[in-house]
């Protein structure tokens, strides 16, 4: 089969499209025809070797992290899918990944895509929308009526957190250029600031929840505008415990792991038309050096989306 893999840490130079050998299943997984993946800055961050103390793969490995697709195999003790099933996935990044037209992975690690969309859209959802529901409904455990700022709403998990937040009723803030402001409205944000005239510092205050999908410096400013008890919740690097001791709010960093319950809730939301898929590219599994480009400029409108064969 043709896959997306990398025989050594570096820069784009490493993505190779190439035949891998096809992927065999334990009794407890299923092997899934890929018929779209998606684009996370975490793939070129393990491209890169960032991670490499955290997850040490043995080389060559498939990257991608996020899966639409159809189930062609299924091991002697799954009993949740059947061979035809259309299913979604972000499977174990300890393993071989979804750039490839197959991928097995954990029956445990898998959901039914959601009904009402397609493949493309659905490879989308699985990591970014796992992501935003950890941060804001199980850790920050949001709710009706509070304000949640959200950084990058324009990014692959900010334009999913906004609908997830605005679903559980939140009154929502999220940061964005001027150039995605309308598309952020569009998604049910209350308000939008606009970072490059204005410093959300210095106009907010009062914040329920902070999620932080920056770091850096935005984490940094982000602790100013929360309420007493408020809580910063981060993807990019653990807030600093004893600053948040200090102001009397709480914190917290969440880095997450495969959830087919989340992919259940996340499918119910798309189907009850409370949350949409928003592609901002699509490119075929060979032009992957342009989608990893893409991503690395930090200006992906929503996801990235690779369409890799026929359902
Ligand atoms: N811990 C975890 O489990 C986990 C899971 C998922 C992602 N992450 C991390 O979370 C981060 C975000 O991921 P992502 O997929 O959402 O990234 P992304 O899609 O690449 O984010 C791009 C977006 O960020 C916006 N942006 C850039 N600078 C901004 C600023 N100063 N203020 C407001 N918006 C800004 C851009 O909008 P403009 O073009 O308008 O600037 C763009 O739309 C990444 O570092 C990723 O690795 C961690």
């Amino acid at each position: 089969m043709k896959a997306v893999r990398i025989h050594e840490y570096g820069n784009r130079n490493v993505l190779a499209f190439e035949d891998a050998p096809m992927p065999s299943i334990t009794s407890s997984e299923v092997l899934v025809k890929v018929v779209a993946a998606s684009v996370n800055p975490v793939d070129w961050k393990i491209r890169e070797g960032y991670l490499k103390e955290m997850v040490p793969y043995s080389m060559p490995v498939t990257l991608g992290w996020d899966v639409s697709g159809v189930v062609t195999e299924v091991g002697f003790d799954v009993t949740r899918f059947s061979v035809g099933d259309s299913v979604y996935s972000r499977p174990d990044i300890k393993r071989n990944g979804t750039y490839a037209e197959y991928v097995a992975i954990q029956e445990n690690e898998v959901a039914l895509k959601p009904l009402t969309i397609s493949h493309n859209e659905a490879a989308s959802l699985p990591l970014a929308g796992i992501t935003a529901w950890e941060a804001l409904i199980t850790t920050a455990q949001i709710s009706a009526g509070q304000k949640v700022l959200i950084h990058a709403g324009s990014g692959g998990v900010g334009t999913l957190a906004v609908q997830i937040a605005k679903s559980r009723g939140a009154y929502v803030i999220a940061t964005t250029s001027g150039k995605n402001k309308a598309l952020v409205e569009s998604l049910g944000a209350d308000e939008v600031i606009d970072y490059q005239t204005h410093n959300f510092a210095e106009v907010l205050s009062n914040i329920d929840v902070v999620f932080d999908t920056l770091g850096g410096d935005i984490q940094e400013s982000s602790w100013s505008v929360l309420k007493q008890d408020g809580i910063l919740v981060s993807i990019v690097s653990p807030p600093s415990e004893e600053k948040a001791k200090e102001l009397n709010v709480r914190s917290a960093f969440v880095f997450i792991e495969p959830n087919a319950p989340i992919l259940e809730e996340l499918s119910k939301l798309v189907e009850q038309g409370k949350l949409r898929p928003v592609i901002g590219a699509e490119f075929a599994l060979k032009d992957i050096v342009k989608a990893h480009t893409l991503s690395e400029s930090g200006r992906t409108v929503g996801k990235i989306v690779l369409y890799v064969g026929q359902p």
